[in-house]
Order: C-alpha cells, then structure tokens, then sequence
C-alpha cells in the first residue's frame, strides 16, 4: 500500500483547526513540525484517495498555507513521526485513550485505559464518528452480551465493547492491513482482551448478535443493512455512526425497510449515529 502526501507552510497552526479543516476529506493523518519561521504540515492519504489531493491542496491554500506540494511516500510505517506527536486524551466520562501503550501515562481515576497505536487502520479514537460510539458504549456494562463490530479497523470499539463486559466479541473488515492492526491492538490491552477477528464481509457470519455496532460512510454502509439487521438477535439492538445529517432519512428508511425501530440519536460535531432495535 502506498501513501501520497501534501505539504504546506503556514506561519502558523494548530492541530485543531488543521483537524477541523480536513475533516470532511479522506485524510489518513497529518503532521505539525517546525520550520523555522513558520510550520511545516504533512497530510498523510492513502494511494487509493489520490484524485483528493487537490481538494487538500485547496483547503489548505484557502487557509493561509504556501508552497503547496503533492508527493508521495514508499511503503514503510510512515506514521512514526506521527504517532511520537501523540498524546494520551479522554473520551467522554470513561475512556482513556493511550497511543503509546509500551510507554502509557497513568490513567485518571475512574476511567478505563484503551491502549490504541495510531496505525495505518482507522480509529485511534481521534474521530468523532468513533467517538460518538464510545460515548454510548460507556452509558452501562454489557456483560455477556455478544457484540459484533462491523469494520473494526483498529480494533477500538470491539474492544471498548470488551472492556464493559462483552463476550464474545467478533470484529471484521474487508481491508486486511486493518486485521493485522486490529489483532497488534488487541493485544496492548491492560485486560486480557479477547476479540474474535477476521477479514472479509459479513456474509461469512452465520450468528446472532445483542449489539452490532457500525462506523462507515452511509455509502458502505448502506448496502450492509439488511445484512446487519439479519444478524441482529430478537431483542438486539444496532448503533450506526458515520452518517452525516443528511443522511438520517435514508439510514432511518433502511433500518425500518430491515424490520428494525429507530429508537435513538446522538450527535458531535457533524456526525450522527441511530440506534435502531429489533423486537
Ligand atoms: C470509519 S472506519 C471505522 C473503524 C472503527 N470501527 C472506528 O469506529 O473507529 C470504517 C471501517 O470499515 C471498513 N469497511 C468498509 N466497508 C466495509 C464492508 N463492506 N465490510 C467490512 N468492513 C468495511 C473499512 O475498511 C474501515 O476500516
């Protein structure tokens, strides 16, 4: 897999407002070092995204940046310097979320430690949509329930769902890189987490599910939903995040066509997550 980049000089950037200017764009991660008499930012994208790199190189120019230029990286673990940047952050009242698990702080009272390296898989826990899930997976244990994580990425949320209680916990994804991140994550928990993973579609799974959590764009997600409710035990219950306002008709629509009830709806920033039940 290879990575293209886009570099620009600004006088001056934070991570939050370059997080927030990218936000609606495929960016993989991004990178603030100093240069002198200004900063140097790096966006990171994945090969695939590369018709993207223009609609990076507009923002950023329309933010103030100079001397915008694309390139591209050889394959090699080009989020070091990334990841060294990182620091520890909490998510809601629970989370506590730890990117150097060889070399964690020490967790604040009360919350639970999710060890997550930022690798090249989605979800260090940084992005709203993930987060949002986060927020209602910390609202109660989920002992012995069984959770499904559709497009597990990182692992992060098969994992939260583990850290409450869930048993057993199976996650998958159709991007294979994204298991062997997943099964290194698994692997850095304080607990002994344990997560069932596989790479491939969810027409391998012949099994039912209390709570099947789903963090896609609408677009990957929507072909999925039949398929997720299927997979839905009587009673059970389904969390979507990924969606986008505009999306809610559609997904509400589709999640009622698959026999399921809306019964819910969080937001942050722009993103929304439905929670629908079955039975
Ligand atoms: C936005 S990421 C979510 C990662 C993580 N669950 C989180 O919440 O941070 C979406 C993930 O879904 C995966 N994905 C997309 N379409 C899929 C499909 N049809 N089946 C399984 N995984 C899929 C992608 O490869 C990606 O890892």
């Amino acid at each position: 897999m290879g990575y293209v980049t886009v570099t620009a000089v600004f006088q001056q950037l934070d991570d939050e407002t370059l997080a927030g200017l990218l936000d609606p764009l495929p960016v993989l991660g991004c990178q603030i070092e100093d240069a002198g008499t200004g900063v140097l930012v790096t966006v990171y994208l994945d090969e695939r995204h590369r018709a993207s790199l223009d609609a990076v190189g507009d923002v950023l120019a329309a933010a103030g940046g100079e001397g915008i230029e694309a390139g591209s990286l050889e394959d090699r673990d080009w989020l070091a310097g990334y990841r060294a940047g990182t620091r520890p952050f909490p998510v809601g009242r629970l989370w506590w979320l730890e990117p150097h698990p060889d070399t964690p702080a020490p967790v604040p009272p009360g919350r639970i430690r999710l060890a997550i390296e930022p690798r090249s898989a989605f979800g260090s826990g940084s992005h709203e949509s993930t987060q949002v899930l986060l927020l209602a997976l910390e609202e109660g244990r989920l002992d012995d329930l069984c959770v499904l994580d559709a497009g597990t990425g990182s692992g992060i949320l098969a994992l939260a769902a583990n850290a409450q209680g869930a048993k057993p916990v199976v996650g998958f994804d159709i991007d294979p890189d994204a298991l062997f991140v997943a099964a290194h994550t698994v692997k850095a928990q304080d607990w002994q987490a344990r997560i069932l993973l596989f790479a491939g579609t969810l027409d391998a799974l012949d099994a039912h599910f209390d709570l099947i959590l789903c963090n896609m764009l609408w677009s990957q997600m929507e072909p999925l939903i039949q398929g997720l409710a299927e997979h839905l035990s009587a009673p059970g219950t389904l969390l979507l995040s990924g969606l986008l306002e505009a999306d809610d008709v559609a997904a509400t629509h589709a999640c009622e066509g698959a026999g399921l009830t809306v019964t819910g709806r969080r937001r942050l920033g722009e993103w929304l997550a439905l929670e629908a039940q079955r039975g």
